[in-house]
């Protein structure tokens, strides 16, 4: 794993802070407040102008991810087909509370424009397989798989 230093040591400036980030987020998962900290004082980027980077692009992540990835599909084809409402029932059966991550660890919920699978929408992805065409009870089915309950 490279350090903090290592990653900073090959970008100049706040014109790389963009590709700066994304480094440090593909090596640590996300953005840490110590690791935007060190890059404040190296680059002598103000702190709230790294936030504000960070917190602009959805790409980012200020928190680290649980262990499974839900991606709700919120893309047109799936709008049309209640995926608000399965956002609603995973944001419940989670218990995140506009959270992204849950207490434990184990969930981190993303809204995603499109997952390639529009003809059986509405969608979610976990981790890397795709559940199609959920309704309510589908959904609730497939996270007590995992949450074995
Ligand atoms: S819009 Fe949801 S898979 Fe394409």
């Amino acid at each position: 794993m490279k350090t903090i230093g290592e990653i900073i040591s090959k970008y100049r400036d706040r014109s790389d802070l963009i590709d700066l980030l994304s480094e440090v987020q593909e090596e640590y998962g996300y953005l840490s407040e110590d690791n935007m900290r060190i890059i404040e004082q190296s680059l002598d980027i103000p702190l709230v102008d790294i936030y504000g980077v960070a917190t602009f692009y959805s790409s980012f992540k200020l928190n680290p991810a649980g262990r499974h990835i839900i991606r709700v599909c919120k893309g047109t084809a799936c709008h049309v087909k209640k995926a608000d409402m399965i956002e609603g029932v995973l944001d419940d059966l989670l218990g995140l509370r506009d959270k992204q991550t849950t207490e434990d660890g184990r969930f981190t919920l993303e809204l995603v424009n499109c997952i390639g699978a529009c003809a059986k929408a509405p969608n979610i992805m976990i981790d890397d397989k795709v559940y199609g065409e959920l309704t309510k009870e589908k959904a609730e089915r497939i996270i007590k798989e995992f949450t074995g309950q």
